[in-house]
């Protein structure tokens, strides 16, 4: 177990001895130019293992445990248990989630799907016909705030899964880290002090969260939930699941008017999927299947980009727009067709069908942009005021061990503390408004809601998450994925273009800036964090798109494996959000 302790060589500045990705700055970025290359302040490059989270101290965490002798599968837990105590506006126990994960000694790949469900009391109207005084404070309404929001969660059971399934550790050895930061305290990021403030009349009602002092570099504990790790540690998922935590969770949830039953948590299941799987630009791309919408937009994306900008894609107006009108398409599907596999089959062959693929490749290889029903289907929208949400309660990391192990996992509870109340010393999750609160209504990212994904007894709901592993003749070379609500998904896919079909590194591949479009709104979203060039900007307006200006689109973790001339793992994570990744 501990391998390579004596080594004790990890790190960011440890990693910066093996050969940082320090930036060059350069500007451009006119079309047929290279991308603009922002200098780089959050990657690295390691030599025998790399964790890429969205959090320094949570990277080190997995660091920690790779040194330690910790396999992908036991670091990637360590660093999600950690992520739960640092930053509990993304993720935590609360929470659910996806992880892909490749197995190097049997060449497998797994998918398990942590994703929260619904109480078995759920129905389709439960909250269109919701009758009820909105609270105060932001994303106020009963599918984001309370009892009626928070999904049964399926963060424990996922964790307690990679470690039992593929883990060389116990679950006690991979708590370690998460444990001592939440006794002993960290100091507050700069990321969760805004989410705290911009949510502070809710958190404020909350006994546990209304104690926190979230000013920035203030030190948090979090005895509570210390606890709760030790219980878990000692008896691995049923803790939460079947045991007095679990009793106490339901009965904390039906008193803010929840509808979440002790018999939910115990009979909730990870579920074992078969990722979706393309070749395209002379690798395979590996992502979330459904109830995932994201992997499909991604790969139905990049189909069709194949097919207009061929296989050596070159930066510029003309790659955006095409990228651009490719999202639209799929995004309609996803109001259409899209719901917790379970109980609605996907015809996922049918909507990749080459007949359908070549109408749409038509139209987005045009030179006009196209409003985003012709893009084959038109949807129903009630709700064009669409909200936006620019930092979303959701978390991405990657970890590639010295084995060649992979772990993509995203992990989330939705929106910033989720339903923003604790039950257990547990931040719950809000993701039952990522189902459709009735057709046609849009949700908290502007999705539009589609009647299969409208609210059902243990459904799953429709997400975008989009944990990412592409090999390149049989071999992973990059580990990706992404948080950010809607965006997670165009967000992953610019930055794994960037890294394999635009030749840029993994640091400034994630630095870049990056455009999102999801058909509704009619609108083509810039950052404001990492601007687009002006005459990108004014190139794609005369080509008829409507450029809205956001904070970001969304935040990436990623790490390339490189093995010419020797093995290297460039790991970055994103500057949005201001995470560093660790390793040795
Ligand atoms: N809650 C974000 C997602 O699942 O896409």
């Amino acid at each position: 177990m501990k391998r390579w302790a004596a080594i004790g060589l990890w790190c960011v500045s440890a990693l910066l001895i093996v050969g940082a990705t320090v930036g060059v700055a350069t500007t451009g970025g006119a079309s047929g130019e290279p991308p603009p290359q922002p200098s780089v302040e959050h990657s690295g490059v390691f030599r025998d293992g790399a964790v890429a989270a969205d959090q320094l101290e949570a990277s080190k965490a997995g660091a920690e445990i790779l040194v330690a002798g910790g396999n992908a599968a036991d670091a990637a837990a360590a660093t999600m248990l950690a992520l739960g105590v640092l930053n509990p506006a993304s993720s935590g126990f609360g929470g659910g989630g996806f992880a892909l994960y490749y197995c190097v000694k049997e060449d497998k790949l797994t998918f398990l799907d942590f994703r929260e469900r619904a109480p078995a009391a759920a129905t389709p109207d439960m909250f269109e016909n919701f009758q009820g005084a909105t609270p105060p404070g932001p994303a106020a309404s009963p599918s984001q705030l309370g009892g009626l929001a928070a999904g049964v969660p399926g963060e424990p059971a996922g964790i307690a899964a990679l470690v039992d399934r593929f883990g060389s550790m116990s679950l006690s050895e991979v708590i370690g880290p998460a444990l001592r930061l939440a006794e002993e305290g960290f100091p507050v990021s700069p990321t969760l002090a805004a989410m705290g403030a911009a949510f502070k009349v809710q958190l404020d009602q909350d006994p546990v969260m209304s104690k926190w002092d979230l000013a920035p570099g203030a030190v948090l504990r979090r005895p509570s939930l210390a606890h709760v790790l030790r219980v878990f540690a000692k008896e691995g998922m049923k803790a939460l699941y079947n045991g007095p935590l679990g009793r106490e969770m339901a009965a904390v949830v039906q008193k803010h008017g929840g509808i979440m039953t002790f018999q939910d948590l115990r009979d909730y299941r990870v579920v074992t999927r078969k990722p979706l799987e393309v070749d395209l630009f002379g690798y395979r791309w590996v992502t979330a299947p459904p109830p995932s919408a994201g992997g499909f937009t991604m790969l139905q994306s990049l189909t069709i980009l194949e097919r207009v900008v061929g296989a050596k894609p070159v930066y510029g107006a003309s790659l955006l727009h095409t990228m651009a009108e490719s999202w639209k398409g799929p995004f309609v599907d996803r109001q259409r067709y899209f719901g917790d596999p379970a109980q609605i089959i996907q015809p996922l062959d049918r909507m990749m069908s080459p007949g359908r693929i070549e109408k749409r490749a038509a139209l987005a290889g045009g030179e006009k942009a196209n409003p985003a029903d012709a893009y084959d289907f038109p949807i129903v929208w009630t709700s064009p005021a669409a909200r936006t949400s620019d930092n979303a309660g959701t978390s991405h990391l990657c970890v590639v061990d010295v084995e060649g192990n992979v772990a993509a996992v995203t992990t989330t509870v939705n929106r910033p503390f989720g339903a923003r109340f604790t039950a257990a010393g547990i931040v719950m999750n809000d993701e039952m408004d990522d189902f459709a609160s009735g057709v046609g209504e849009s949700n908290a990212f502007g999705l539009v809601g589609g009647a299969p994904n409208l609210p059902g007894p243990r459904k799953r709901p429709v997400s975008t998450m989009s944990p990412t592993i592409v090999f390149k003749d049989g071999k992973p070379v990059l580990c990706v994925g992404a948080s950010g609500g809607s965006r997670i998904v165009t967000a992953t896919q610019q930055v794994a273009m960037n890294i394999l079909l635009l030749g840029m590194d993994a640091g400034h591949a994630v630095d870049a800036p990056r455009i999102h479009h999801q058909g509704f709104p009619e609108k083509l979203r810039v950052e404001t964090m990492m601007p687009l060039d002006d005459s990108l900007q004014d190139d794609l307006r005369a080509r008829g798109h409507v450029i809205e200006p956001i904070r970001n689109v969304a935040n990436v973790q990623a790490i390339q494996i490189v093995t010419e001339p020797e093995r290297r793992l460039h790991a970055a994570s994103d500057p949005r959000k201001g995470g560093s990744p660790a390793g040795h």
